[in-house]
Parts: structure tokens; C-alpha cells; sequence
């Protein structure tokens, strides 16, 4: 496969004069294609700092790369060309082959590299030294086994759509315990996309109709749903029978809007962003304003109702960024002040950071240690949380909600589990569906009357 580069270089430098040189922090940001969202999340997060004139303390400077290539050869030219400017830190929301190269440099230039999610098999620096990567998304294999075992379920299915997706598999066994909760894994079953879900649902029904189907999903937010309104839709597949766990962190989309269509069928799923929150609701009021009305590039009009957990986790990666960067200066205002000449960033005395292979030493980022150890230091509320780290930069102390949806409930929250005090079952406040909520647009209904309440 020809792998295309896409590299668009924006300088999200947008407000004005700043009183001094060091006043500016350039920073490097890498986005896989189709993360749209989540560079959403990044520029009004940036904006949102940058604008806020009489507050802030310094301005971001970003330069973006949006690539669609894992070529590790293509994607060093760019991280290198970031690392000629001089940024100071870099941000990456990348697939898991990308992130082996990204993690990779981050390492070796001892460049401090925040990422809203970690692929589920990285490799420690080959070093032996600090670890200059953090990840924003919470480890919560043990939730996903603590939900099975709070349903009772002996057997599950496990579809999975990516390498990763087994990687997790292999985790969630290795959480279990032996003894007699132990979990089945009845199939497990690698899916290509929705129509090979579709098949293999009806290979299970064929097989056996009226036992009950416990499904761990773990696929993107987009297939999950797909999956999940062709298994509605579809007139020879059971509804009762099944009950889906959507692994991933999916359950922030807009799932409530299409809940009527859902309705049918049990689902249970991981929330990080709490919308109870004043925080989270101020957030969202600021995102719709700033971003309603923009045109996805399908034409159709974006409302930003609510945020995914992707897109959350990279809005907090930003506000750690900024409050990492804030530490530091309120410590030593001056720390970067021989870094900046005349617009130019210095490592070292030599200009930008130079990845140049000729050598056989690299020079490394000479504050990049400082920023690394600084970042595992920060503390704050987030979107998703209060985001406190381990010192081998993981977040700690975190919470997920346990959402469900039944075949006659709208969703709800069921339970809580934390890092520290697992999973806590809460009174649910069950909502009934409308018994209209079935309808589907193919089937012919007779309505007698209408009832409005
Ligand atoms: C600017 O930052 C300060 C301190 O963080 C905050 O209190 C204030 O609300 C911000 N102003 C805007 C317009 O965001
Ligand atoms: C394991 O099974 C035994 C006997 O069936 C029961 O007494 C015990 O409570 C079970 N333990 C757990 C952790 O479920
Ligand atoms: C889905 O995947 C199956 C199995 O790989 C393949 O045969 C089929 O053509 C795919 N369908 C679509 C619509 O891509
Ligand atoms: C689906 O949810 C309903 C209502 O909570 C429950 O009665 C039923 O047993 C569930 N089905 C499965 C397969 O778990
Ligand atoms: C790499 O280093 C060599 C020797 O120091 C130098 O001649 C060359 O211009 C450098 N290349 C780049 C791209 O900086
Ligand atoms: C900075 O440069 C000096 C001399 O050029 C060198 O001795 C020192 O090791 C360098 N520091 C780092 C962190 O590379
Ligand atoms: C974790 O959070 C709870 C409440 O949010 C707090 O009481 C507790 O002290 C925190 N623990 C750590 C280790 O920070
Ligand atoms: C209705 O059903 C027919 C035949 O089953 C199908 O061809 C058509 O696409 C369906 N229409 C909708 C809107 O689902």
C-alpha cells in the first residue's frame, strides 16, 4: 500500500504581540488522519489558553503534523522536522505502529511526549532510563472483569477489530483469578468490519438460539454502533438474548440521541467524562459556542453536544502541557531564556534539535528531563477527572462510570469504579423507554391513537 503524506504545517501562534521572545513555547503536535475530534480538542484547548491574554504567562506555539502513514522512515522526517524548531514537548494522538516510532525519538532526545492514549504494549526505553512519555487514558482492564463478574457471567464472546483489541484480551486474562469466578472465554473472533460481525452473529444464533449471549465488544466508537443497530435492525437475530459490554472508553459519544433505537437490547459501557460536573458543563457550553456551525468534510453540520473520551483526553493532555510549562516558569521565570535568540530555539547552543544520523551521538534535549519529571508532578481537574500520575507516568486515582441501556431502560449509570476502590454498584435511576420505541422504519404499525403527555 502506497502510503500518501499528508503533512499540513500550522502555526497555531494566533494571538498577538508578546512582550518578550521566551514568552513563546513552541510545541510539537502529531495527529493520525481521521482523528478530527481530537484536534478539535487541541486547538480550542490551545485557543482557549492562547486568548486568555491577561492570565497567561506565556503563549503555545504548535506545529502540527497530520499524517496518514506508519512508515517509521516518512514519520522520523517529520518528528525530526519538528524537532529542527526547537519544540519543547510533543503531543500524539497516533495508531500503535506510529507510537513505537514517536515514543522512540521522545526517548532518545529525552523529549517529553504527552499522548491521550497509549497503544497496550509499550516498550520501555531502551535506556533504562526515564520513561518520557505519558499517557492520559487510565489503565481499566480490571473494570472490564469486574463488570463481567457483577453480571454473573460465566461465558463471554469476545470481538475485537485491531491488534490491540487481543493485546486486551490478553490482559483481561491475565487479571483473572483462578478459583470459581473464573470467566470462559466461549469464541473470540477477530472482526473486519460490520457485514463480518453481522455473519458471525448469525453463525452463534444458528448454533444456539435461546441461550443467552454475553458479547465483549472492543472495537472503535463508529463500528461499535454499526454493529450494534445492524444486530437492531436485523428481524432474524434475538434481542433479549444478547447483552453487549462495549470495552472501550465509547460510552461519551452521543449515544443518548439514538438510545430510542438502542433500546432494544442491553448494553453496558465505560464513561470517563462526568457531565454532572460544573467543570465538564462549562466546557461544553465554551466548545458549542466556539465550535457549532463547522462543516465536517462529508457537508454536514458538527454539533458538539458532547466530547468523546479521545477528544476529552486530549483537552486535558493540553491543560497538564500548560500547567507543566506554568510550574516550571513560576520556579525559575527565566529557565528558557538562552533557549530563545531572535526567534530562534537553541538546545545546548546549537540550533533546534538535531536528529542527524551522520553522527554517532545525539545531542539531547537539554530541559527535557526537567519537563518529564515536572509532568508526572502534575495536578489537576480535567474533563476526565482529577488526573494525578504514578512515577512511571500512568495516570492514578481516577474514576469511570459504568453506563447500561436494557431492552427496557434508557441509559444509566449503574455503578462507579475507581483505581483504588474498584467497582461500586449505585441506585439506578432506571428510565423506561416509550413503548413506541421499537418502531422501526420498515414495518408497517397501525396507530389508533396518539397519546400526548
Ligand atoms: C483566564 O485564566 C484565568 C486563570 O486561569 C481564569 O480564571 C479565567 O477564567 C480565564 N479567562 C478566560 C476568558 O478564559
Ligand atoms: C467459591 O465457591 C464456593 C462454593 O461454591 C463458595 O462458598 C465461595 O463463596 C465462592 N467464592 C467466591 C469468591 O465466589
Ligand atoms: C467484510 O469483510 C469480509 C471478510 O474479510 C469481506 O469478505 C467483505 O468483502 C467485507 N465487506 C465489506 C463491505 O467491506
Ligand atoms: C437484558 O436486560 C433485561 C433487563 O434488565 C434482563 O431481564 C435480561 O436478562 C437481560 N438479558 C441478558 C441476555 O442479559
Ligand atoms: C548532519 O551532520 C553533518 C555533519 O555534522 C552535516 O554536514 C550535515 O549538514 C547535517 N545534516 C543536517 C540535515 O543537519
Ligand atoms: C552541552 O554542550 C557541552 C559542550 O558543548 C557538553 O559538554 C554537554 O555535555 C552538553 N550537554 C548536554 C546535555 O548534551
Ligand atoms: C483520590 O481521590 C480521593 C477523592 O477524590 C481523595 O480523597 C484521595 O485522597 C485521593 N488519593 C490520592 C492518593 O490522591
Ligand atoms: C425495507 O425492506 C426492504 C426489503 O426487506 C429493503 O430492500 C429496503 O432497503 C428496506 N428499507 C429500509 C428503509 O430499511
Amino acid at each position: 500500500m502506497r502510503a500518501t503524506l499528508l503533512a499540513s504545517l500550522v502555526a497555531l501562534g494566533l494571538l498577538g504581540p508578546s512582550p518578550g521572545a521566551t514568552d513563546k513555547i513552541p510545541i510539537g503536535a502529531i495527529f493520525e488522519q481521521g482523528t478530527e475530534e481530537v484536534q478539535a480538542a487541541f486547538k480550542y484547548a490551545m485557543l482557549q489558553h492562547n486568548q486568555n491574554i491577561t492570565a497567561r504567562r506565556f503563549e503555545l506555539q504548535a506545529y502540527v503534523d497530520v499524517i496518514n502513514t506508519a512508515d517509521a522512515f516518512k514519520l522520523s522526517r517529520i518528528i525530526c522536522s519538528q524537532f529542527s524548531r526547537g519544540v519543547f514537548l510533543m503531543l500524539g494522538a497516533v495508531n500503535p505502529d506510529s507510537f513505537d516510532t514517536l515514543h522512540s525519538y521522545a526517548n532518545t532526545f529525552q523529549m517529553p511526549f504527552v499522548t491521550p492514549w497509549f497503544p497496550e504494549k509499550v516498550l520501555a526505553p531502551s535506556s533504562g532510563l526515564l520513561d518520557h512519555a505519558i499517557s492520559m487514558r487510565p489503565d481499566y482492564h480490571k473494570a472490564i472483569i469486574d463488570v463481567i463478574r457483577y453480571y454473573g457471567w460465566r461465558k463471554i464472546i469476545y470481538l475485537y477489530d485491531s491488534h490491540d483489541g487481543l493485546l486486551r484480551l490478553q490482559q483481561i486474562y491475565q487479571g483473572l483469578q483462578p478459583g470459581n469466578d473464573s470467566i470462559q472465554v466461549e469464541t473470540v473472533k477477530r472482526l473486519q468490519n460490520v457485514s463480518d460481525a453481522i455473519n458471525f452473529l448469525h453463525n452463534i444464533e444458528e448454533l444456539s438460539r435461546w441461550t443467552p449471549k454475553y458479547i465483549v465488544l472492543d472495537c472503535p466508537t463508529e463500528m461499535a454502533k454499526e454493529i450494534v443497530v445492524s444486530h437492531v435492525r436485523d428481524i432474524t437475530l434475538g434481542k433479549r438474548t444478547y447483552h453487549y459490554l462495549l470495552s472501550g472508553l465509547i460510552m461519551d459519544d452521543r449515544w443518548e440521541s439514538e438510545v430510542i433505537e438502542y433500546g432494544a437490547i442491553n448494553i453496558t459501557g465505560f464513561r470517563i467524562v462526568d457531565t454532572s460536573r460544573r467543570y465538564v458543563r462549562e466546557f461544553l457550553e465554551g466548545w458549542r459556542k466556539v465550535e457549532s456551525g463547522i462543516q465536517s468534510n462529508t457537508g454536514t453540520a458538527i454539533q458538539r453536544d458532547t466530547i468523546s473520551a479521545q477528544a476529552a483526553l486530549m483537552y486535558d493532555a493540553v491543560s497538564v502541557m500548560i500547567e507543566v510549562f506554568n510550574k516550571l516558569l513560576r520556579k525559575k521565570p527565566d529557565m528558557f531564556r538562552s533557549n530563545v535568540r531572535r526567534g530562534q530555539v537553541f538546545n545546548n547552543g546549537s540550533r533546534g534539535l538535531e536528529c542527524n544520523y551522520s553522527k554517532n551521538w545525539v545531542t539531547p534535549w537539554e530541559h527535557g528531563d526537567k519537563i518529564s519529571r515536572f509532568l508526572r508532578k502534575v495536578e489537576l481537574d480535567g474533563l476526565t477527572g482529577e488526573i494525578r500520575f504514578s512515577e512511571d507516568g500512568r495516570r492514578t486515582n481516577y474514576t469511570l462510570h459504568v453506563m447500561e441501556m436494557t431492552v427496557n431502560s434508557a441509559m444509566v449509570k449503574v455503578a462507579e469504579w475507581t483505581d483504588e476502590k474498584g467497582f461500586t454498584p449505585v441506585a439506578a435511576k432506571y428510565v423506561r423507554l416509550k413503548p413506541f420505541a421499537e418502531i422501526e422504519r420498515n414495518r408497517t404499525y397501525i396507530v389508533t391513537t396518539i397519546e400526548v403527555s
